[in-house]
């Protein structure tokens, strides 16, 4: 009388090869990477997200209104430009961040009070207002 294999004897004491079961298992750091690494990749676009908009909020909006319009009444003596405009977003990124560390005309220069990832996340910020 043969007893029913159970899961116990399956693992211990199978004749099959046993060469498949170690390939899924190592996939599993794999797996694991993968979904890490998307996750750090959410987590670090948010974070981008909140530090450009936060420095935009803190250092920049007074002049240039919430989204970029210069719709204050200091933008609106300044005479600004439309960050969303054409002509402010077809300047590369390099350009738009000598503007914000060196300044323009009125506008001071934020080299030292902003560092240089803070320039940049702030570039990106003004690229996503015209969205
Ligand atoms: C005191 C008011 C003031 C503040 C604060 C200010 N700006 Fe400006 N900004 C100006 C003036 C004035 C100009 C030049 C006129 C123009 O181009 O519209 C200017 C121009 C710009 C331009 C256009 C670049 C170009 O080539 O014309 C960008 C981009 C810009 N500012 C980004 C920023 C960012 C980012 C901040 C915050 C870190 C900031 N500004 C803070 C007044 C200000």
């Amino acid at each position: 009388m043969g007893r029913r294999p159970s899961a116990f004897d399956s693992t211990l004491f199978s004749t099959q090869p046993t060469t498949t079961r170690p390939i899924t298992r190592s996939l599993r750091p794999a797996i694991t990477l993968a979904v890490s690494l998307i996750l750090a990749a959410l987590i670090s676009s948010y974070a981008f997200a909140e530090s450009g908009a936060e420095t935009y909020k803190v250092h920049c909006s007074a002049c240039h209104g919430a989204h970029g319009a210069g719709d204050t009444l200091l933008g609106k003596n300044l005479n600004l430009r439309d960050l969303r405009s054409d002509a402010v977003q077809k300047e590369s990124d390099a350009e738009l961040a000598a503007v914000i560390s060196k300044g323009k005309d009125k506008m001071p220069a934020y080299g030292r009070k902003l560092s240089g990832p803070q320039i940049a996340d702030v570039v990106k910020y003004i690229r996503m207002l015209k969205k």
